[in-house]
């Protein structure tokens, strides 16, 4: 790594330490999450992608592979997303689903989705080069599917579900990869530290606009 990358690195891991620590000061407790709910990139889409029109997406071999039905569902891995553990781990379930799945029943949506997009940034230049959806966008999703638990399910419960679930966010790969260190062209504009600030600042302004997702997690990585 060089310095400036372990500048970005050191950076977002403070962040994410702050983030985690207020999610878990903040939710009654994630062991006891209601449901998983989760934002970003590739390192989170489950398939939401093959159901938009973007050449980035993982349908085909080798991804899926070592799943149980060895089928390419839209994950960019072999087999489980860290999301997907994730879930498991909280007692949810053994796989994340997509929010764009057609096929999502209301049930699935209860427990938690993932509206994450492979090759979104937090910076819009990145989202338009893949044609992929930015974080308002998913955020616009997230919006609708509280509204398809409040119909099904009251907005007491609704609330409740809401209000205990756990939230992730997995984003900022894709803007460093691709914009500052692949393509130059963030490069002529920002410095890596410039440019480390502006994707904060997104991530702040986000969490402003959200102040129901109190026990966001964000993850946003660097290489
Ligand atoms: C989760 O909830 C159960 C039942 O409400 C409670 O007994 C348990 O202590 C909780 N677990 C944690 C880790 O808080
Ligand atoms: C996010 O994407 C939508 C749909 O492409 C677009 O209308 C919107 O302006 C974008 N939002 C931001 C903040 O760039």
């Amino acid at each position: 790594m060089s310095k400036t990358q372990e500048n970005a690195f050191s950076i977002i891991s403070t962040l994410l330490y702050v983030l985690l620590r207020l999610s878990i000061a903040t939710s009654a407790s994630p062991l006891n999450a209601t449901a998983l709910f989760v934002f970003g990139d590739s390192t989170v889409d489950p398939g939401n992608n093959i159901h938009i029109p973007t050449n980035a997406r993982a349908d085909h071999p080798p991804y899926g592979r070592n799943l149980p039905d060895h089928k390419p569902l839209g994950r960019y891995t072999n087999g489980k997303l860290a999301t997907d553990f994730l879930s498991s781990r909280l007692g949810l379930k053994e796989l994340l689903p997509p929010y764009l799945d057609p096929t999502l029943s209301d049930d699935e949506l209860i427990s938690g989705v993932s509206f994450a997009s492979a090759a979104m940034g937090l910076d819009e230049m990145t989202c338009l080069r893949s044609k992929v959806m930015n974080i308002s966008t998913q955020l616009g999703y997230f919006d609708e599917a509280v509204s398809r638990i409040t119909k099904k399910l009251g907005s007491r419960e609704a609330s409740r579900i809401v209000g205990d679930a756990i939230y992730l966010v997995s984003a900022g790969t894709n803007d460093m990869l691709v914009n500052m260190y692949d393509l130059p062209t963030r490069r002529v504009d920002y410095t890596v530290s410039q440019y480390e600030d502006v994707l904060l600042q997104k991530v702040q302004s986000i969490i402003e606009v959200h102040p129901n997702l109190l026990s966001l997690v964000v993850s946003t990585s660097v290489l």
